[in-house]
């Protein structure tokens, strides 16, 4: 192994590099992130030396020369993890699979790998769990038999096999266990992992192998390792939900192949991830006459959902009251908050106010507003929400409901899933929304 020249310090979250330690990343403004390094010896064989040996004068192309051969997408069997990759995972394209300990990353990938395997040679390399542990995991499942699996963590001998054996599919379990000897720091750290990232995503391209990889997830849920490995990747799907629950959501943050909105749900079982079509039926019903509960209609993706929002109230001492959201935008709370006080005079300054959103979703569209100023509303006088009643819709600033996009689709979610009061379309603004949307037998 070559001798360290030096030690350089970079950061675990976004890769910034300085010649000393530093309290604070210059890069991305994290605390106590920079870690010391090995500097890699120079001429060694990293992704980026290589691709610089190799300098040949190319003929440029116009784009209308360039023979596109639209790839077949790969079915992996699992329904609800095509839709998120966009109908199926594209030949030689890397995907990032990040997500909690324990929240079911091996799971999911082996199940898809057991189906994909029936027509294709699908590998698994595993750093993390011993083949035998895989192997119990896999008579669990079931219907993994004719996946391959290679027990590694050296990343020369990875690549090599890939390169030789050229399986169609390859999940690589975990990217942090993977190690260059190349690189003179431990597995796990900022350069072995741009480096495997580096390497495997060249190798995945040259020899047409669809690479999954499994990547720890820091507290704040971004995956560990430099945020470069998000850039290099062509998508990357977050795995949420905790242990606990029995519902995981699958999302994806980045896809050059297709949308960004998509979700996909799925249940925890003995029998593993079993995909759950149908979240509204699961997640989009309150119970009858409970105070600061609503239904509301999001769209993720293509998807209409229905989403149970709960709220509580309570008054507070505090000069600043809390906004506390689980599943909600907190910048978003607050503008509803605020829209509430002042164009529908409910009183929240006094107030500490929570809100969650049921089975762990989270709500990135506006579309979600009505339902959760409802569920705070309810909260804040008393009162339940009308039985049966979905609402959506935008809440602006001056108190004004925008209709939310693809209303249709919306309202046809609604009426599959039993709702008999769609409350948001019809509705200006939000005092008349309320109005309408509350029960008045306290107020
Ligand atoms: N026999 C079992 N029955 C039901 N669930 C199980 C069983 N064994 C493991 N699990 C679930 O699988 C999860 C582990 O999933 P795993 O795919 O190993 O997660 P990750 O790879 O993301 O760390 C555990 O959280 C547990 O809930
Ligand atoms: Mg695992």
């Amino acid at each position: 192994m070559a001798k360290p020249a030096a030690v350089q310090h970079v950061c675990t979250e976004c890769g910034t590099s300085s010649g000393r330690w530093l309290g604070r990343c210059p890069g991305c403004g994290e605390f106590g992130t920079m870690q010391a390094e090995a500097v890699p010896a120079r001429g060694a064989r990293s992704s980026s030396a290589r691709g610089a040996a190799q300098v040949a004068p190319r003929p440029l192309l116009r784009l209308v020369d360039v023979v596109s051969e639209e790839a077949e997408r790969i079915s992996t069997g699992v329904p609800e993890l095509d839709r998120v990759l966009g109908g199926g995972l594209v030949p030689a394209s890397v995907v990032l699979v990040g997500g909690e300990p324990g929240v079911g990353k091996s799971t999911l990938l082996l199940s898809a790998l057991g189906a994909m395997s029936r027509d294709r040679r699908a590998l698994l390399v595993t750093g993390e769990e011993s083949v035998a542990q895989v192997k119990l995991r896999a008579a669990r499942l079931g219907g993994c038999d004719d996946v391959e699996i290679l027990a590694e963590t050296e990343l020369d001998v990875v690549c090599d096999t890939l390169e030789r054996e050229r399986p169609a599919v390859c999940v690589i379990d975990s990217v942090q266990t993977l190690w260059s000897q190349e690189i003179g720091s431990a597995p796990g750290s900022v350069s072995q992992v741009r480096e495997a990232a580096g390497r495997l995503l060249r190798v995945s391209k040259e020899s047409g192998v669809a690479t999954f990889l499994v990547g720890h997830v820091t507290k704040d849920g971004s995956v560990a390792g430099p945020r470069v490995l998000e850039h290099l990747v062509d998508c990357v799907l977050q795995f949420e939900g905790d242990r606990y629950h029995a519902h995981r959501i699958l999302r994806a943050v980045k896809n050059r192949f297709g949308s960004t909105n998509e979700i996909g749900v799925f249940e925890m079982t003995g029998e593993g991830l079993v995909g759950v079509p149908d979240p509204s039926e699961v997640f989009g019903h309150t119970h009858g006459g409970e105070i600061g509960a609503a239904v509301a209609c999001t769209l993720e993706g293509t998807r209409p959902l229905l989403l149970e929002i709960q709220s509580l109230v309570a008054p507070t001492d505090l000069a600043m009251p809390r906004r506390v959201g689980t599943g909600v935008d907190p910048k978003r709370l607050a503008m509803i908050v605020a829209v509430l006080s002042r164009h529908a005079g409910l009183p929240l300054g006094g107030a500490d106010v929570f809100v969650n959103v049921a089975g762990g979703v989270r709500i990135d569209e506006p579309g979600a507003d009505l339902g959760i100023a409802l569920a705070i509303a309810s909260a804040a006088k008393g009162v339940p929400v009308r039985e049966g009643l979905t609402a959506f819709g935008e809440i602006g600033l001056t108190g004004r409901i925008r209709a939310a996009t693809q209303t249709d689709r919306r309202i046809e979610e609604c009426r599959k899933f039993g709702s008999s009061l769609v409350l948001g379309p019809d509705c200006e603004t939000l005092r008349q929304a309320l109005a309408a949307g509350l029960t008045n037998s306290q107020s």
